[in-house]
């Protein structure tokens, strides 16, 4: 079968970087939308009978770009490509991998059930929001892992006098990871969601006090779970010299808005998803170019990526 790699609407840039580190030319598709808010899409390059690769994180936002997504599948299908792998650098719903009221929908098994719906045979994803979210998906999912790279610029960055800090309960597994690779203690912050945008700090439990803080999180969104670590770290006496280190700097909104005043010195992230507009955040954008381009070229050639995925 041959490579052919599509570029979703999602995220041009980190697509046609990762057909450049794989020597390809992205092939060619078209998506519109009506006045009506209805899309169109036509791939116009050849799949019949071809392993296809689609980039396209879905989100944000959310909705249209998991509906690009699921077009663009459709349409290779129906034109004859011999295999679908979405390549969802971020994966939108992700969170909603169960209900934490009655009355909820499962957002994250719906977006992933359509996926297969629309003809999707396998998922490459990078740091889900938890493994769990895998167990949504009725194709196979390879769940790739920015870490060891975030890890690596973070590494250059710190001193001795480091604290790897979970924000949450959430991310003690993924702050395990850090302070393993980084040789440095831990903290974990306790955190309660009081609504979609707006967190407390409760507690923390280990010593910062007089270290710099690197926090750790799959993802940052509104930026409320930061906010309240920054300011639960400086209360308990931490170096205001904070870092944080996260896959997804999704900053939806007002996001950026509300990281500027609080001085973080850095935020390390990778280019998930496009970078936000707004007033500049010290942001250190970690390509995920050469790890996409590395997994779509053995899973193409039926190859191990064991080394690519996070140990669990
Ligand atoms: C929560 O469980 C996640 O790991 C993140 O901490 C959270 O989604 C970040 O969201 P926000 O930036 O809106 O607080």
């Amino acid at each position: 079968m041959n490579l052919v790699l599509l570029a979703g609407p999602g995220h041009p840039e980190l697509a046609h970087a990762t057909a450049r580190a794989l020597g390809v030319e992205p092939g060619r598709c078209r998506v519109e939308r009506f006045p009506d808010g209805e899309l169109q899409v036509e791939v116009e390059a050849h799949v019949r009978g071809a392993d296809v690769y689609l980039v396209q994180p879905t989100g944000p936002p959310a909705d249209p770009r998991l509906m690009e997504l699921l077009f663009l599948a459709d349409a290779c299908r129906l034109s004859g490509a011999g295999r679908v792998t979405a390549v969802v650098p971020y994966l939108g719903y992700a969170r909603q991998d169960r209900r934490t009221r009655p009355g909820q929908a499962l957002g994250a098994r719906l977006a992933a059930s359509l996926t297969g719906v629309a003809g999707v045979a396998r998922v490459v994803a990078v740091d889900l929001h938890t493994a769990a979210v895998e167990a949504c998906f009725p194709v196979p999912v390879e769940h790739l892992s920015a870490v060891p790279l975030l890890a690596e610029a973070v590494r250059a960055a710190m001193g001795e006098d480091g604290v790897v800090v979970s924000p949450d309960l959430g991310a003690v597994r993924l702050a395990e990871r850090y302070a393993r690779d980084l040789g440095l203690p831990m903290a974990v912050i306790h955190k309660t969601r009081v609504d979609a945008t707006a967190v407390a700090a409760r507690g923390l439990t280990g010593s910062v006090r007089a270290r710099r803080p690197i926090i750790v999180d799959d993802m940052i969104s509104t930026g409320g779970t930061i906010e309240a670590a920054v300011h639960a770290l400086l209360d308990a006496g931490a170096r205001s010299e904070i870092l944080v280190a996260a896959t997804h700097a999704v900053l939806p909104g007002q996001a950026v808005e509300r990281l500027a005043p609080l001085r973080i010195g850095r935020i390390i992230a990778t280019d998930s998803v496009p970078a936000p507009s707004g007033p500049p955040l010290p942001i250190e954008r970690v390509s995920l170019a050469s790890l996409l381009a590395d997994a779509v070229r053995r899973l193409h050639r039926e190859e191990p990526i064991r080394d690519l995925v996070p140990s669990r």
